[in-house]
């Protein structure tokens, strides 16, 4: 990968920064005439994220001018700065006239994913990034560890399954227990049903040999300390099983893992940065796949919470593996229980690939992740746990049935489903997301995304002190 730490520097006074100034399209008329002639002549109109280059009498670059459009950029805007990053010829580059700090901070994260490439199978390398010099007193650090948790994020969910299997995905929470001191155990194979985590094993049960299902658990830091729990849905593909998919809705099954991808990536920033909370990360990670041992619809399996469910559809496989490590999560009632999936295309066609679809128990909780989202410009969106839906979620054999009887309102039943195993009177957030650009926009290349991490990471002090 391109190391993105090197798109970002601290001022220092042996490099000469390009320096780029910002102009919105009022100021764009009061510049000095020689400026006004030549962005006319070039058609520079100040939109945002547009450029206009000043040369030196010798050809070479003395300035650039950057469009903002009306307004001037604000810190709850990560990508204000991302469209120049992708622009610029590689070279060293310097804001002036930012309007505060934390704005800059905020386009510095967005420059920084900007030069994000997922170049691990491409035969050319890639260009060096625009890199952009920071005033000394900004932290560069911080921003950084943001951005390397996003480009964790894109990784994960751009490897090919074949590279990135449940085995891959334990592989990548161990890395991160050994880089921060934590501690990693994992339950694979026929062990799940020993330790009785017997849903995860039936969704898995059928991927090729080495690619066994699989629940890893991360701990770290002071077990006196609030607990943190954090559980992603890791499935490594999701064919649907015996309900398989057709072609296109299969095509992008590899980022099934997204949740677990995202819960990775949450982990890494508090453990980066050194919280006074304890850990958990679950992962339970599988392969929905497709062989003569599979599970079937119309399967009853048993769940650790010890609710039976009726398999109406092999490809609500998602809440299935959840619904184990949901169960194990509550046993030690954690602080805060957050979970993160790639659950329904329900949450995509009433939300669109952008926003993910967020469920808590919790209105203090939602209050405090909303603000968070906001400042950081990580957008969540909050949905219903509408009980009077629960029903629609009955099976006559069984406890519970994995899908609602209605195509109507899919999301949802899907957190109603996910809420029966968990344990009332524990701070719960489920989030619904896609963890993926369909399209590339400035910063946010095709493929991969971080989704909410940012959010709940600017928001788990205040969630904390709720219970102070
Ligand atoms: N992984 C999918 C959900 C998904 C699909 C997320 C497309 C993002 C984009 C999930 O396992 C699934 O297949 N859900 C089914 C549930 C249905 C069978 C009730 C769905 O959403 O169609
Ligand atoms: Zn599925
Ligand atoms: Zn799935």
């Amino acid at each position: 990968m391109p190391d993105i730490a090197s798109s970002l520097v601290t001022k220092d006074t042996q490099l000469a920064p390009i320096p780029i100034e910002l102009v919105t399209t009022n100021d764009l008329e009061q510049r000095p005439e020689n400026e006004v002639n030549w962005a006319k002549a070039n058609g520079f109109k100040a939109k945002a994220g547009t450029l206009c280059l000043l040369a030196e009498l010798d050809g070479a670059l003395s300035k650039i001018l950057m469009g903002v459009g009306d307004n001037m950029p604000v810190a709850s805007d990560p990508w204000w700065l991302a469209a120049a990053q992708e622009k610029l010829a590689p070279g060293v580059y310097e804001i002036i006239n930012a309007p505060d700090d934390a704005t800059l901070k905020a386009g510095a994260y967005g420059w920084a994913v900007a030069s994000y490439q997922f170049d691990r199978y491409l035969s050319e390398p890639v260009d060096d990034p625009a890199v952009l010099m920071l005033p000394a007193d900004i932290d560069r650090g911080a921003i950084l560890q943001e951005a390397n948790a996003t480009a964790l994020v894109r990784d994960l969910v751009n490897t090919p399954t074949d590279d990135l299997g449940p085995a891959e995905l334990q592989d990548a929470v161990e890395a991160l227990a050994e880089e921060f001191d934590g501690s990693c155990s994992t339950i694979v194979g026929e062990d799940l049903l020993d330790e009785n985590f017997p849903a995860i094993h039936a969704v898995g049960r059928a991927a090729a040999e080495g690619r066994e299902p699989r629940l890893v658990d991360l701990k770290w830091g002071d077990e006196n300390d609030p607990k943190i729990t954090l559980v992603g849905k890791g499935v490594c593909y999701d064919t649907g099983g015996l309900d398989i998919k057709t072609g296109g809705f299969m095509r992008l099954m590899k980022k099934d893992m997204g949740g677990a991808a995202n819960a990775i990536g949450l982990a890494r920033l508090i453990m980066m940065n050194g919280l006074k909370v304890r850990l958990r990360l679950l992962i339970p990670a599988v392969e929905n796949a497709i062989a003569g041992n599979a599970y079937r619809p119309g399967d009853i399996i048993a769940t650790r919470k010890g609710l039976s469910v009726e398999v109406c559809n092999t490809d609500a496989e998602g809440r299935i593996v959840l619904c184990d490590a949901l169960a194990l999560a509550c046993e030690e009632k954690p602080a805060l229980l957050l979970d993160f999936a790639t659950l329904t295309g329900a949450a995509r066609v009433a939300l669109g690939p952008d926003l993910p679809a967020t469920y808590t128990n919790d209105d203090a909780v939602w209050a405090a992740l909303e603000a968070g989202s906001k400042k950081v410009g990580d957008p969540l969106w909050r949905m219903p746990l509408w009980a009077p839906y629960d029903e629609s979620l009955t099976s006559p054999i069984a406890d519970v049935c994995n899908i609602s009887d209605s195509p109507m309102g899919g999301s949802i039943t899907a957190g109603l489903y996910l809420q029966r195993f968990v344990e009332d009177d524990i701070k719960w957030v489920h989030v619904d997301l896609f963890s993926w650009n369909p399209k590339q926009r400035p910063g946010r290349p095709k493929g991969g995304e971080a989704q909410a991490i940012r959010a709940a990471y600017s928001a788990i002090d205040q969630i904390l002190s709720l219970d102070e």
